[in-house]
């Protein structure tokens, strides 16, 4: 008999990759297969954000368009899981009769038991948070390219008040060193040597009594990888140590994703980031001073509820300052059931519009500036795929997390080689290669 097979679209963040790569692992080991395409799959998964409107109506948008394939294919199931399955929990039925299953993130393990039953119950809802599910002992299934995500905590205490994230995704908790250190050294073993390990706020991971930089070290030591990342990290939770162990373990790259939110200590307060704008100069003195060529990247969010144009400058002119060699930059979306959605302020959203594209054209020349800095430099590649745009070269990161094309043969990938840059465009580097490292 055919196996049923499944596909899993995927929306959002690194965690939601990492969550749709475990889902794969409870469907593979109840016996379903993987299938190659939407038009192959019996049953269609969509594992959704909504960390903005933007982004829950563009996911809600999708699977309203797909829920049309059930009339040719009697029999094809339909279900939504991740953070809108969990928000919007039984709402998704009365928003589209057609979706079958709603199962939100705590409940992925009962995921092969809903859906063999639903022609016997139905529609089902499963979205209770239980706050301490880890997934024991589950192995994901990973796809794509050769870099390999981690999970290493689960859920977020912060509460920052723009953020539904500790809303849907239950409170912190992480995950048992044995098994975080099996599941790396199991990645590199499949051939993923670029590790990235994977929480709201890996700074804060403990598992009795051991913090960050101690995990840190215990992944810099297993042989089968050959680089660590990790995401992402909370400035008032970065401590000195870590600083420390970033800059002495070989093995994690001279990369920190550290959202800055916003350069203004008012508006910092009223986030509930927990954290000063000189706090967070400071911590970027102090990664500078550490490893002088370390890549710095961050989140920042225009037209806060109450900012002011003086407040929007100080992002403005700290960003100008730093000089981040990438930035994510996002206008304010108000989420039902956050704190600033109440405020009374709001920003115009013309405002907030154009504070963004003000933001965003003085950024992408920092990141231009940042990328030609690396014209002439010997880099080492980690080379993942064939490059999408033009077939004979191959598209690989540096340690510091730039995307570098160079021509070469394909056996060389899933190698380390050395790349000498010849030229920046946009935010891909190019260069020449020089030798294979391994
Ligand atoms: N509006 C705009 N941006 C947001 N982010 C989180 N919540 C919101 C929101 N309500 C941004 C933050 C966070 C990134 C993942 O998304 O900058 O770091
Ligand atoms: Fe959201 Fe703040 Fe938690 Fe990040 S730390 S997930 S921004 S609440």
């Amino acid at each position: 008999m055919n196996k049923i097979r499944y596909y899993i679209e995927t929306y959002g963040c690194q965690m939601n990759v990492a969550d749709s790569e475990l889902v794969s692992g409870i469907l593979k080991q109840a016996g379903y297969e993987q299938a190659e395409s939407l038009d192959d799959a019996d049953i269609i998964i969509f594992n959704t954000c909504s960390v903005r409107q933007h982004a829950e109506d563009r996911v809600i948008g999708r699977i309203s368009n797909e829920i049309s394939r059930k009339a040719k294919k009697p029999g094809l199931k339909i279900g939504v899981i991740g953070c809108v399955a969990q928000r919007l929990s039984g709402e998704l039925k009365k928003i589209n009769k057609k979706i079958d299953f709603v199962v939100g993130v705590d409940q992925y393990k009962h995921l092969p038991r809903i859906i063999n039953l639903l022609d016997f119950y139905g529609v089902n809802v499963a979205t209770d948070v239980n706050n301490s599910e880890v997934y024991h002992n589950m192995m994901p299934v990973r796809q794509g390219d050769l870099n390999a995500f981690v999970t290493i905590m689960r859920g977020c205490d912060n509460f920052c008040t723009y953020c539904i994230v500790p809303h849907v995704r239950g409170r912190e908790r992480s995950r048992p060193l044995d098994e975080i250190l099996k599941e790396v050294e199991e990645a590199g073993n499949d051939g993923f040597k670029d590790v990235t390990l994977l929480g709201q706020n890996v700074n804060s991971y403990n598992w009795k009594e051991l913090d960050f930089p101690q995990l840190l070290e215990q992944v810099d030591s297993l042989e089968t990888i050959k680089r660590v990342r990790f995401v992402t990290s909370h400035p008032k939770d970065l401590s000195d140590s870590l600083v420390k162990y970033m800059a002495k373990l070989d093995k994690v790259c001279e990369h920190i994703h550290l959202p800055m939110q916003s350069g203004n200590t008012d508006i910092l307060t009223r986030m509930n980031r927990g954290y000063t704008s000189e706090h967070y100069m400071g911590l970027i003195k102090k990664l500078k001073a550490a490893m002088p060529d370390i890549s710095i990247t961050t989140d920042v969010i225009v037209g806060f509820p109450g900012e002011t144009e003086e407040q929007f400058m100080d992002t403005y002119n700290m960003m100008k300052e730093i000089e981040f060699d990438f930035a994510f930059m996002f206008k304010y979306s108000p989420r039902e059931g956050t704190a600033a959605a109440e405020y009374e302020d709001q920003v115009d959203e013309k405002v907030r519009l154009e504070r963004l594209s003000r933001l965003i054209d003085m950024q992408n020349e920092i990141t231009n500036k940042k990328y030609k800095e690396q014209i002439g430099k010997i880099k080492e590649i980690y080379v993942e795929q064939v490059s999408k745009k033009n077939p004979e070269e191959l598209a690989g990161k540096s340690r510091d997390f730039k995307i570098t094309v160079f021509k070469a043969d394909k056996s060389l990938i899933g190698k380390f080689v050395k790349v000498k840059i010849t030229e920046a465009t946009g935010w891909t580097l190019k260069g020449e290669l020089i030798e294979e490292i391994d």
